[in-house]
């Protein structure tokens, strides 16, 4: 949420900053700003309100300067404006600063310098940041203690850039709660967000941590504390291709990501089946065998699609571990102060790594003694690392805001653990087989589902007429319809409701009629003929309905059906939310959606 990028080297730093930002912009896109700065000094500044397309126009061809900071915003004080937009600056137009994240004292400090005599441009809370850091820029006071000393007064979530006129020969940033990381290039250093701004410029990384800042010069960084005293960092090399972050031929990051799945799900599963022992080895866990057989509940916890992609996981978990296994949403977790019982394994889900909820639930969990592992993509991420151990997914960045490929990498991931704790329990080692040769034809089975693309487009289509759409499923179908009805509303807004396909007729049978269908994904699995029921109690109400399955319905059950190909009825889940995947992309299509940069939403959400 809002994306951060600064340069310092010899190039000119305006196109850098710009095409930085543009990688960002899933982190946000209603304003966009630059700030450069020349060596000799003089700030330019150029924000608006729109896209960093808008922002491009907008910048002058004589912009010069060799220092920058860029940001893509994701508004969260004020509405998206001109004035709103960052770069802040102070009341002498002398310091720049972009910043991401909330600083919850914002009102007390607006309130303290305008009684000063501070008169404020916008209405954000980040402008107190530009106005602390100059109350603090006394005569002869380098930059970096001017804003270490101003974030002593702050309260709050931040990443920020800080730029001073008076002294461009370098360029401050300090982490609490949104990630910085730093790029370093031959005489040049870089700083954004996320790595996805540098990768074009440099693999050499370094992840600021929280409480840390760092000054930034052409020629190289030093990192230090809060309280000043200096950081030892090692960098790190970034093995994503810089094609990851392009649309590679499909009209949309959405697109290329669902197609991308087959490659994806492979990475998630290299190098981690046993053919010897019919299990899965996962080094990252730190948890030995005797460790984990003494795990008597497992607890999964994440956001909005990784809460989902959980769910999956902890039927997955039940089903070949027989251990009790729940998912729940990150953002509630902590506020019901949670038991964390020593017995049960925490684990946290994120693609980004970042989500300011499901890392405020990790540290709850930590916090009272837990020990939790990540189901993270974002290797180096501040979820990754607060965490006691891991499985790292492999899929490779993620651009487009709806998250597809995570989800299904993360279902993968859960198999994978799900195996590993059966096959030291009772999972038989027949069952094991399965599992692992089930896992392993996961990617031909996918590229047979994204063969039927254009059927499901034609679909999405006719039924993205409708105002809304109703998602059931049952069991294994659960999550499933939970995350189509999730795909379809974020790219499209069409409305989509998902219910236990069991608890229709307790209420909701209500809305069934020929207003609105009903995609209604059935298993072959033992609920089948329960499901086909209700099946008959929609189309008796004269609902459409959309089956996604092993098999098409009798045509009085369903108008339509998408079948996919069997696989184990455990790893059912892992399949059958492709075709909604596709499903929702092409009813976003239709309609002619924003597709990977949905309305008011924005990836990483790095906020409460
Ligand atoms: C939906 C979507 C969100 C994220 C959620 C958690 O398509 O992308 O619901 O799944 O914000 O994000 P991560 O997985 O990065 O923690």
């Amino acid at each position: 949420m809002c994306g951060i990028v600064a340069y310092i080297g010899p190039k000119d730093a305006a196109p850098l900053l710009l095409e930085g930002l543009q990688r960002l912009e899933y982190r946000g896109y209603d304003s966009a700003g630059i700030a450069v700065c020349g060596r000799t000094g003089g700030l330019r500044l150029r924000k608006v309100k729109g896209r960093v397309a808008d922002l491009a126009e907008a910048v002058p061809a004589r912009f010069k300067g060799t220092a920058g900071i860029g940001h893509t915003r994701w508004a969260t004080h004020g509405v998206p404006s001109d004035a709103n937009a960052h770069p802040h600056l102070d009341a002498a137009q002398r310091i720049a600063v972009v910043h991401n994240g909330i600083i919850e004292n914002a009102d007390e400090l607006r309130a303290r310098l305008a009684a000063d005599g501070t008169a404020f441009a916008s209405e954000t809370d980040s402008e107190v940041l530009a106005h602390l850091v100059a109350a603090h820029a006394g005569e002869g006071v380098a930059l970096e203690d001017a804003v270490r000393q101003a974030l002593a007064h702050v309260v709050g979530t931040y990443g920020v850039a800080v730029l001073d006129s008076a002294q461009p020969d370098r360029v401050v940033v300090a982490r609490n709660g949104s990630p910085i990381v730093l790029g370093i290039g031959e005489k040049e250093m870089f700083a954004a967000s996320d790595v996805a701004a540098l990768v074009r410029y440099t693999r050499q990384v370094v992840h600021l941590d929280d409480g840390e800042l760092a000054v930034v010069r052409a020629d190289g960084f030093r990192t230090f504390t809060e309280d000043a005293r200096a950081t030892a960092k090692e960098p790190s090399t970034v093995d994503w291709e810089v094609g990851s972050y392009d649309t590679g031929g499909h009209e949309h990051f959405l697109a290329k990501e669902i197609h991308e799945q087959p490659d994806a799900v492979e990475r998630t599963l290299r190098g981690r089946l046993d053919d010897r022992f019919h299990t899965a080895h996962l080094g990252g866990l730190n948890l030995d065998a005797r460790e984990l057989r003494a795990i008597r509940r497992v607890k999964i916890l994440g956001c909005g699609s990784a809460y989902y992609a959980g769910e999956a996981g902890a039927q997955l978990i039940e089903e070949l571990a027989r251990v009790p296994a729940h998912a729940e949403p990150a953002s509630e977790f902590r506020y019901r102060n949670p038991v964390i019982e020593a017995d049960t394994l925490y684990v946290a889900v994120s693609q980004s790594g970042e989500t300011y909820d499901t890392l405020a639930a990790v540290q709850e969990v930590r916090r009272k003694g837990g020990r939790v592992l990540g189901v993270v993509n974002t290797v180096g991420s501040a979820i990754a690392r607060a965490c006691d151990g891991g499985i790292y997914l492999h899929a490779g960045p993620e651009v487009s805001v709806a998250s597809t490929k995570a989800f299904t990498c993360t279902a993968v991931a859960f198999a994978l653990l799900a195996l590993h704790l059966g096959r030291i329990r009772d999972l038989s080692p027949a069952d094991g087989r399965r599992i692992c040769a089930g896992l392993k034809a996961l990617p031909d089975r996918i590229r047979e589902i994204l063969a039927q693309e254009e059927r499901i487009a034609q679909l999405a289509a006719a039924y993205a007429k409708h105002d809304g759409m109703m998602f059931v499923g049952r069991v294994r179908g659960w999550p499933v319809a939970r995350e189509g009805a999730q795909k379809l509303k974020e790219v499209s807004y069409v409305h989509a409701e998902a219910y236990p396909a069991s608890e229709l007729k307790h209420g909701p049978l209500a809305l069934i009629g020929p207003g609105l269908p009903t995609v209604a994904v059935v298993p072959d699995d033992e609920l089948l003929d329960k499901n086909l029921t209700t099946l008959g109690e929609i189309r008796a109400r004269g609902g459409r309905v959309l089956t996604v399955g092993h098999r098409a319905p009798d045509a009085r059950l369903a108008d339509d059906s998408l079948v996919v190909p069997r696989s184990e009825p455990e790893l059912d889940p892992l399949l059958l939310g492709i075709p909604l995947q596709l499903l929702a992309y092409h009813a976003a299509v239709a309609l002619g959606r924003d597709v990977d940069r949905p309305r008011n939403l924005a990836k990483s959400v790095t906020v409460e």
